[in-house]
């Protein structure tokens, strides 16, 4: 693992201005010293910023790798956003939503409260849901998914969101492993101006067969131009159904460790899978880290990016803020629709003052030039922040410079999925930042870098592990405990987490990305298995091998090295072809950039395709040995052809 000695000798180092530090919620080392002292302790007075309908009788109970937080509380996700601000936040505004057309919609909390109440006795009363029960969200960024996400938390249903670039296939796949019995959805959602037809895209996924999916509601976002029918005794009209319910309803106190919700994630297999993560922990988690990472305050205007349908999204766009009474800016759309300015413009109109982005998202704005930029007035950002892929130094100072006119401290924050929020990251006030590595591990939080022996790195690069139990990890893989074991406790006797990374003699992590089979497209995970598995349906192909290429603005491009059957012609439509498959079975997400036919993949004597030769031919680097390859010339065959 290298990557270290450029961090040492490029080494900037930035401080967070003396305006900034004067008025930060923690300015001082006291949490970390609080932490460090008594770490469940730190954790409990964390959670005692929730609202609790039954107090806890033990932090934690940890059975590697079951761990137990805050065991025997009870309390409710929903409350925790919404109820506890009605005293004195009620005609605070919660959404500010922004639609791709350019509509704004506000709701303030008691707004909020409204319409999830209603939305929960209607999915209470007229659809049976109970507690416990799964419902899948595959919904455009819409207010109603907000409201739905908090509603099933209002009643204890578990909430299954699949973001809405997803296909028929993988939403089927979803359901169905999920169990559930209801789906909410929309007729369809604005995307760089088109329409995503999603209300279509669940019928086909019911036709290939979700037989535990009784109901669909569907929010009329469209309206007529969508074409959408409602299926009589399936189908639903979102708005019609929630019209005579009442907005008030009794919140259902959920055991700490009662499951919130199910996010599917890629990992090494083909099969993706269903993170679980519980109430009480994840929420004590979410709360704390938003307050003390993006600095957040009262007035603040704060804008995540992300989907909800990802887990940035459902950590710090609906719960984490919301816990913490913010107001949230939510956009429908594209950064490039109807043109380039719209992020500035939004920026500009609502006064965002705490903008969260991904470096893929940096750094299309920088090649589109700051031209864009500089026709709004955004001074009103005070905190950026960056998640979801390494961020290289240039794309960080032009972040820092050009958005945030050297004036808003950069938090990069490293954190997956399993970990439910943010695990390594800067407190911006207290640590200097340095271009291109996420920091120290929050206070709380342990973590290490360590050899594949699983002995400590002290200086230098290797695998990253959270090494102590932390409220908001995962709690299991849904309905595949032997899953959760082998991928994330088998390696090490703590978390592995899959990336590389380094640590700097200041106790500074600079993550580097996965060591698995999964790539990272544009902050998204995709498994090489996944689109390898998709690749070799197509009638066509006889095998097909899958690995990750540079690429200057998703940072990974997906390259499939393809063996056609013999009939077929390795010509430009098939390689078209097979792009739109794939995009087709998997969501766009997933669309190979490049395929390359070849008669023969670089395989061991005993028919393993050796990845590490693909990975270095799409990567240009040096091949390395290839003695131990049943037919070594395909190498070169493979690098011209590439
Ligand atoms: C990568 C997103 C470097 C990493 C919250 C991780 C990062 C995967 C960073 C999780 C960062 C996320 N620096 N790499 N700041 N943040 N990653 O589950 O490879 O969608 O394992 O969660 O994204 O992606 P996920």
């Amino acid at each position: 693992m290298t990557g270290i000695d450029t961090l040492l000798h490029e080494e900037r180092v930035i401080q967070a201005t003396e305006t900034f530090k004067d008025n930060a919620n923690y300015s001082d080392e006291s949490l970390y010293i609080e932490a460090k002292t008594d770490r469940l302790g730190f954790w409990a007075n964390r959670a005692k910023d929730l609202q609790w309908v039954k107090n806890w009788d033990q932090v934690l109970d940890w059975q590697r790798p079951n761990a137990k937080w805050f065991v025997g509380g009870q309390l409710n996700a929903s409350t925790n956003c919404l109820d506890v601000h009605l005293e004195t936040r009620k005609n605070k505004t919660a959404i500010i939503w922004e639609g791709e057309l350019g509509e704004v919609k506000t709701y303030t909390y008691e707004d909020l409260h409204h319409q999830v109440c209603k939305l929960a006795n209607t999915l209470k009363t007229q659809f049976n849901i109970q507690k416990g029960d799964r419902i899948t969200l595959y919904m455009p960024m819409i207010p109603e998914l907000a409201i739905s996400v908090l509603a099933c938390a209002r009643i204890g249903a578990i909430h299954s969101v699949v973001f809405g670039g997803f296909s028929a296939d993988s939403l089927q796949n979803r359901i169905q492993d999920s169990e559930s019995k209801l789906l909410i959805t929309a007729d369809g959602g604005y995307r760089r101006g088109k329409i995503v037809p999603l209300k279509q895209i669940v019928d086909e996924a019911i036709a290939v067969g979700c037989p535990t999916l009784k109901s669909v509601i569907v929010v009329s976002h469209i309206g007529e131009e969508s074409n959408t029918t409602l299926l009589k005794g399936r189908d639903f009209d979102y708005h019609t159904v929630i019209k005579e319910s009442s907005d008030s309803c009794a919140p259902e106190p959920m055991d700490s460790e009662d499951p919130l919700f199910i996010l599917y994630t890629s990992g090494t297999t083909g099969k993706p899978k269903g993170i679980v993560h519980t109430t009480g922990g994840y929420l004590t988690h979410a709360k704390y880290s938003t307050k003390a990472v993006f600095d957040l305050k009262e007035d603040d205007i704060y804008w995540c990016t992300a989907d909800i349908g990802w887990i940035t999204g459902h950590t710090y766009l609906v719960y984490g803020p919301l816990a913490n009474g913010a107001t949230v800016l939510m956009y429908e759309g594209t950064p490039d629709y109807p043109d380039k300015n719209r992020f500035w413009d939004i920026i500009e109109r609502h006064k965002v003052s705490i903008f969260y982005t991904a470096p893929t998202a940096i750094r299309a704005f920088m090649k589109w030039g700051d031209d864009h930029i500089n026709q709004h007035d955004i001074s009103s950002l005070r905190l950026l922040g960056t998640v979801g892929e390494p961020i290289n130094p240039e794309a960080w100072m032009w972040y820092y410079e050009v958005i945030g006119g050297s004036r808003c401290p950069v938090v990069d924050t490293w954190w997956q999925t399993e970990t439910g929020g943010i695990m390594l990251s800067n407190l911006p006030a207290i640590n200097p930042m340095k271009p291109g590595s996420a920091g120290l591990p929050l206070p709380g939080i342990e973590a290490k870098v360590l050899n594949p022996d699983g002995s400590d790195v002290t200086v230098g690069g290797g695998l990253l592990s959270i090494t102590e139990p932390w409220p908001s990890m995962l709690r299991g893989v849904w309905g595949d405990p032997g899953r959760f074991n082998s991928t994330y406790w088998k390696k090490f006797d703590t978390y592995y987490a899959g990336d590389g990374a380094t640590i700097d003699p200041d106790g500074y992590y600079m993550v580097l990305g996965r060591v698995d089979d999964v790539l990272n497209v544009a902050g998204h995970r995709i498994g090489t298995m996944e689109v390898e598995s998709t690749l070799v349906e197509f009638p066509g192909v006889a095998e097909a091998a899958v690995v990750g290429m540079p690429d200057e603005i998703k940072g990974q491009a997906i390259v499939g090295f393809v063996i056609l059957k013999e009939s077929f012609e390795p010509n430009d439509q098939t390689k078209a072809e097979l792009c739109e498959f794939v995009a087709k079975k998997i969501g766009a997400i997933a669309r190979p950039k490049k395929i390359v036919f070849t008669p023969d993949l670089p395989k061991t004597r005993s028919g393993k395709i050796m990845r590490r030769i693909l990975k270095n031919i799409a990567e240009g680097k040096e091949i390395g040995d290839t003695t131990t390859l049943a037919s070594p010339e395909i190498v070169t065959l493979l690098q011209e052809r590439f």
